[in-house]
């Protein structure tokens, strides 16, 4: 059995440096910019809940799969999927699925590239003062003035990408781990402060309300809709159906329990989407603004707090600096599956292939950068009436939507088949070291379903089941 495989890339110095990197990949952009406006688009509470659901029965179960493939196959994932498929009899076509996983990461990063620029050029607004006792207008003047200059975001992308690419060519070691040992603790007693913040403004419990409170009206107005986005943010926001913990799953000594190390990444990342709607709630409720703000939200909101409060300009750029590190350090987790790959098949050195990579993915990410000016107004499949809301989205809208709402869970459904029908029922125990406990059990159950669970909810989602 070559359960001593060694990864050519290194390994973690320990488990909770896996731990960290992997928090590091699953907190981003996705906890504290998307999170809350997709669920103000969502209409709140209905879809808060469905996405708690979606995390606890599917996230953690896929995510524990695709930690324990990582570190069977010790690979990228496009050669770790073929090893083990070889190796468990079946056919080594199954890399096509390192292949659409490597597709995906690199249509993420693309427009996650340019949307951490924003929050690097939200470090240098803060710090200078802008938003001092700004209103609402104010705060929206300054986004839209960003947004509709498409040099200024190219910069900002270009550095972004840099970054990216910095990190991933340093390797595991020397890169990764050391910028996500002191950025994560500090984001999150930052989001702390934040929430203190939120709770003086008068509005928290109106902000509680609208986060938790489940509204079937709002549900069944559009269910279909509202649930796959849910669904989708679950993936998102664990970096799951891609095979970015997958790479990082690879990395990791023997000798780590699988389970507990996903109980927590899963908590943690949770945790820190709830507390970023904390955050920012309560300051749209006490503005008046209108929750449903898309893409700006946070960058329309949290400013005016900053604003007000003492010592503003220094907490909002200090806030902003460390949002950049989260997406930073999820923004390497992208393009690793790639790279791993580059490295292993084509022989070339890490920096090179991160660099290719990266330079790839920043063309991409122009089309990101014109959705927001010169090509706001275009709606790709505005010709397809049938697709309704499709129609009117723009191309940011449409990559972000076809990677989290149809790749990503595309990508956990063939994950799950993997685990459980592929590889051996030896294979898993022995992997994931639990026995044949309780958990073990539920765990393969909750496996075994998810592609039943994602395929239904596609099924609503097209108006098949209504
Ligand atoms: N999870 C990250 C966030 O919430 C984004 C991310 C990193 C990601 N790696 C991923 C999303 C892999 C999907 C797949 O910001």
């Amino acid at each position: 059995m070559p359960r001593i495989r060694q990864s050519i890339h290194g390994e973690w110095s320990s488990r909770w440096t896996f731990i960290l990197a992997a928090t590091g990949s699953a907190v981003g952009l996705g906890n504290i910019w998307r999170f809350p406006y997709l669920t103000a688009e969502n209409g709140g509470g209905a879809f808060v809940f469905i996405y708690l659901a979606c995390v606890a029965v599917i996230g953690i179960p896929v995510l524990m799969a695709e930690i324990m493939i990582g570190r069977r196959g010790r690979q990228s994932p496009i050669n770790t999927m073929e090893t083990l498929a070889i190796e468990a009899g079946d056919n080594p076509h199954w890399r096509l699925l390192g292949w659409f996983g490597v597709i995906a990461g690199f249509l993420i990063l693309s427009y996650y590239s340019v949307i951490g620029g924003w929050t690097i050029s939200y470090v240098l607004y803060t710090a200078s003062n802008s938003f001092e006792n700004a209103t609402a207008d104010g705060v929206n003047t300054i986004f839209t003035n960003l947004v509709s200059s498409p040099g200024t975001l190219i910069a900002w992308h270009s550095v972004f990408m840099l970054l990216a690419i910095i990190v991933v060519a340093r390797g595991v070691k020397a890169g990764l781990e050391v910028a996500v040992k002191f950025m994560m603790p500090s984001l999150f007693i930052m989001l702390l402060i934040l929430v203190g913040y939120s709770t003086t403004t008068g509005e928290f419990a109106h902000a509680i309300d609208y986060l938790f409170t489940f509204d079937m009206d709002t549900l069944s107005a559009r269910p279909g809709s509202i649930i796959l986005a849910a669904m989708g943010q679950a993936f998102f926001s664990l970096s799951l159906g891609m095979g970015a913990i997958m790479v990082y799953g690879s990395y990791l000594p023997h000798d780590a329990s699988i389970f507990k190390a996903s109980l927590g990444i899963a908590f943690a990342d949770t945790l820190v989407a709830v507390l970023a709607g904390l955050a920012i709630f309560p300051i749209v409720f006490a503005y008046n603004m209108e929750p449903n703000e898309g893409s700006g939200l946070i960058f329309k909101t949290l400013p005016i707090a900053f604003g007000q409060m003492p010592g503003g300009s220094f907490f909002g750029a200090m806030f902003f600096l460390l949002l950049a590190f989260a997406a930073w350090t999820s923004a390497i987790s992208l393009i690793e599956p790639a790279v791993a790959w580059l490295v292993e098949n084509k022989n070339l050195k890490r920096r090179y292939a991160a660099s290719y990579i990266g330079i790839a993915c920043w063309f991409l990410g122009l089309l990101t950068v014109f959705s927001f000016n010169s090509l706001s107004d275009f709606h790709p499949l505005e010709f397809i009436d049938q697709f309704g809301s499709l129609g009117k989205k723009n191309i940011f809208d449409l990559i972000d939507g076809l990677t989290s709402n149809i790749m990503l869970p595309l990508g956990g459904i063939f994950v799950s088949i993997f685990a459980i029908y592929v590889m051996s029922r030896e294979a898993t125990r022995d992997e994931l070291d639990m026995g044949d406990s309780i958990a073990y059990k539920v765990w393969r159950v909750l496996v075994m379903i998810a592609p039943i669970t994602v395929g239904v909810v596609f099924l609503h989602a097209i108006g098949i089941l209504g």
